[in-house]
């Protein structure tokens, strides 16, 4: 008998997480099921209850209730705690165990399936919300040199930063000042615009030929970004796909102690993304 696993988000029935852990299941021969569990916020808490009396042994978290889940954990990681968002629980007992997986999905995606090596990279954060959350402390850790906060409210960009706690490497400055900032070698975009089917306009200036622009989401949310950055001649215009899908082999090794192989699922996902909007 397999173990219980979920993803909670609304909406959610986009979400490939169930397709990606259920390929992770084959590969491994670790039984388990994974549905998606689509709670609107006000029944988000009562819904993982339910979850939990059921048996629920792990759970991913997707928008919008990340920031929520963290507030249910007993216990949080330490890149779950600097992210302040939570995307994987695990059942300890009573409790939840917080965890998140974004930003090393992320550092894991550019730098081993992409090859690039992000240290020393002078970087621009477009977006405060969640996602720029969940990935902000492991660029840092990843040894970018310095990391600019641009968001359309800026004082949500004043708390990240203040969030991530080092004065000397973050900044945050407005965003109708970008075309001032000059270039920058890595450009992350976490806004949800493009999940909102808006199309932002960038200043050319911010990227040059050997800008790395990268997209928190994928399939049609990613496409607006990533033309952008094509015409800017950025030197490469990634999406969110590879992230999504490192984040889950890594919840998948948090819960069942192997990491499985993720190349195989990329390649099947990447063949389809365009169809598909849900940012997981
Ligand atoms: P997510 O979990 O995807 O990060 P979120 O927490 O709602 O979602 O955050 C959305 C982010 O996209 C925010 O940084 C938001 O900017 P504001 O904080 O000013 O709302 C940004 N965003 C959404 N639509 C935008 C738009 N049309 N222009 C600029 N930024 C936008």
């Amino acid at each position: 008998m397999g173990k219980h696993y979920a993803v909670f988000g609304h909406p959610v029935s986009h979400s490939l997480s169930p397709r990606i852990h259920a390929a992770f299941s084959r590969q491994t021969g670790v039984p388990l099921d994974y549905v998606a569990i689509d709670a609107a916020p006000e029944d988000f808490a009562a819904a993982l209850a339910r979850f939990a009396n059921g048996g629920g042994d792990g759970a991913n978290i997707t928008l919008p209730h990340k920031q929520a889940a963290a507030a249910l954990c007993s216990s949080l990681s330490e890149r779950a705690r600097r992210a302040g968002a939570v995307n994987t629980l695990v059942r300890a007992g009573e409790h939840w165990q917080g965890d998140n997986t974004d930003g090393i999905g992320l550092v894991r995606d550019l730098t081993e399936r992409h090859g690039l090596d992000l240290r020393g990279r002078r970087t621009l954060l477009l977006g405060a919300g969640g996602a720029a959350h969940g990935v902000a402390p492991a660029l840092l850790d990843a040894g970018i040199a310095e990391l600019t906060i641009v968001n359309r409210s800026p004082e949500k960009a004043d708390a990240l930063a203040d969030a991530l706690g080092e004065p000397g490497r973050v900044h945050t400055r407005y965003w109708n000042d970008l075309v001032s900032l000059g270039p920058y070698d890595f450009i992350v975009n976490a806004t949800s615009a493009g999940r909102d089917q808006l199309t932002l306009s960038f200043p050319r200036a911010i990227a040059t030929s050997r800008t790395l622009a990268v997209d928190l989401s994928y399939g049609e949310a990613a496409i607006a970004f990533l033309a952008w950055a094509r015409s800017a001649q950025c030197a490469q215009a990634i999406d969110g796909l590879g992230m999504l899908v490192e984040q889950a082999a890594e919840s998948f090794a948090l819960w069942h102690g192997r990491r499985p192989e993720t190349d195989r699922i990329y390649a099947e996902l990447s063949g389809q993304s365009v169809a598909l909007h849900t940012a997981d």
